[in-house]
């Protein structure tokens, strides 16, 4: 049997990189896969993708930073498939390149916004059904900049951070209702989110400064998160697993 039969998922950010991966992943191990997305493109295409190859997905349009999406998007999952078993809150930015200094409060609320408050509301609404289910399995992605500070992007760092300190009372709170709650953190990965962000040179350096001297790809981080969020990991809660070719034991 695979690893996630008659499970149902929910994939934040599911249109590119990481969060496509993970979308896969979970329709691979047999899950029934809502993908929501700000993009609608990107996230129908993850859909088709799933679709094509003999998955069950749906997409969802949503804004991961609204807490009325969040709970909208719960809605729609379970009136889709009935449940909500697994689910993997991806969406996320960047921000722009500043010192804290110089940073404009703006940007800091819109990363806040999605990269951690997000992940508050849709935890919030996901823990309230899981609650019905009678369990469940939550994986947040944070960042290795939920350990280490990633110079010149303060708000990023901070929300990181937070991600796993949210991870680790949801884990803690939810324990005894058999909800598991994990947060991830890739160190660099080759994704839109990446080369956004890092220009061809900040690119090489950042791969060169992993012992395994390359980037990751989304693949190597959906593996983690699928292992997390299916019954092989049923010990382990409030966990932050980092997966990054060994950018942090330096
Ligand atoms: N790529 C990396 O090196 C890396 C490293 C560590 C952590 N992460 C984290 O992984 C997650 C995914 O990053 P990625 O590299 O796959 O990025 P990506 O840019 O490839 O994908 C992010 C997806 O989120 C969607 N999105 C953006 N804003 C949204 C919103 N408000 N509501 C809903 N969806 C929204 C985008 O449309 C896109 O499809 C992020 O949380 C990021 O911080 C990435």
């Amino acid at each position: 049997m695979a690893l996630l039969e008659n499970k149902v998922a929910f994939v934040s950010g599911g249109g590119s990189g990481i969060g496509r991966a993970v979308a896969e992943a979970y329709a691979r191990e047999g899950a029934k896969v809502v993908i929501s997305d700000i993009n609608v493109e990107h996230g129908e295409e993850t859909v088709k993708v799933i679709k094509d190859s003999g998955g069950e997905a749906f997409f969802v349009k949503g804004d991961s930073s609204s807490a009325i999406d969040n709970k909208r998007m719960v809605e729609v999952t379970v009136s889709k498939y009935g449940r909500l078993d697994i689910t993997c809150n991806n969406a996320g930015m960047g921000g722009p390149a500043k010192p804290t200094g110089e940073y404009e409060p703006e940007d800091w609320d819109r990363v806040i916004a999605l990269n951690l408050s997000g992940v508050f509301y849709a935890c919030r609404y996901q823990l309230e059904q899981m609650e019905k289910n009678g369990g469940g399995s939550i994986v947040n992605i944070a960042s290795i900049h939920g350990q280490v500070a990633a110079p010149l992007s303060p708000a990023y760092t901070a929300s990181k951070h937070g991600v796993v300190g949210l991870t680790k009372n949801i884990a803690v709170e939810y324990a005894q209702k058999k909800i598991r709650c994990n947060a991830v953190g890739p160190g660099y990965i080759e994704t839109a989110l990446l080369k956004d962000n890092l220009n061809n040179d900040a690119m090489n350096a950042v791969a060169a400064k992993a012992p395994m001297n390359r980037l990751g790809t989304a693949e190597e981080i959906a593996e983690l998160v699928t292992f997390l969020s299916s019954e092989k990991s049923s010990f382990t809660t409030g966990s932050y697993i980092i997966a990054d070719g060994g950018y942090t034991a330096v």
